[in-house]
């Protein structure tokens, strides 16, 4: 495959794209068996989500649906207080679904505890989460995360949907940025 004209800006390649494949028809295939027969939605948080969104849903052999939340934590500066805004609301009514939550990185697990006892208020069914990576050494609440893609050290990671300013979601592989992009000079 072409060299990605980012390259240059990666220290590290820390999962590459054909791991993150693997692990995700893994998943697919988990989701697929203990939702037998029934039709998940499967919620999206934007916008870090849509990549793994857009592969986990084609290993999943069931007919499900899919919506997007998407959501602003509230805090100052680096720590975040837990407390979120719904930016953008779901659109499908969740009472009595079988609902999975599907996340690109879970890091102190704030928003999505809040988000969990927001979406719990709903009725679903069911509520579990899909994450394709978890920071453990940097969790601050006990979440139960059902699938999980991958443990990461507590690095700041970018690719397959995780940014840095905004910019580096389209990396197709999970990498660490050289100390010189965070512009410290
Ligand atoms: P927390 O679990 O409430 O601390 O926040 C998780 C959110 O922080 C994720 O959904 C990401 O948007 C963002 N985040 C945490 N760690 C990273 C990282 O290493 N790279 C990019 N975004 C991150
Ligand atoms: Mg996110």
């Amino acid at each position: 495959m072409k060299m990605s004209s980012m390259m240059p800006d990666v220290q590290e390649v820390l999962i590459p794209s054909d791991e993150i494949q693997a692990k995700l028809r893994e998943l697919g295939t988990r989701i697929t068996t203990d939702y037998r027969g029934e039709k998940p939605l499967l919620i999206g948080i934007l916008r870090g989500a849509i990549v793994v969104m857009g592969d986990l849903m084609r290993n999943i052999d069931l007919q499900c649906e899919i919506d997007f939340m998407d959501i602003s934590s509230y805090g100052s500066g680096t720590s975040s207080s837990g407390v979120v805004r719904i930016l953008k609301d779901l659109e499908e009514d969740i009472t009595g679904r079988r609902v999975l939550i599907v996340e690109d990185i879970i890091d102190t697990g704030l928003t999505l505890s809040y988000l969990l006892r927001s979406l719990q208020a709903r009725k679903p069914a069911s509520l579990e989460i899909c994450s394709l990576l978890s920071k453990p050494s940097r969790r601050r609440v006990d979440l139960d995360v059902k699938y999980l893609g991958f443990e990461v050290p507590d690095e700041f990671v970018v690719g397959y949907g995780l940014d840095y300013a905004g910019a580096y979601r389209n990396l197709p592989d999970i990498c660490i940025l050289k100390p010189e992009v965070f512009g410290g000079a």
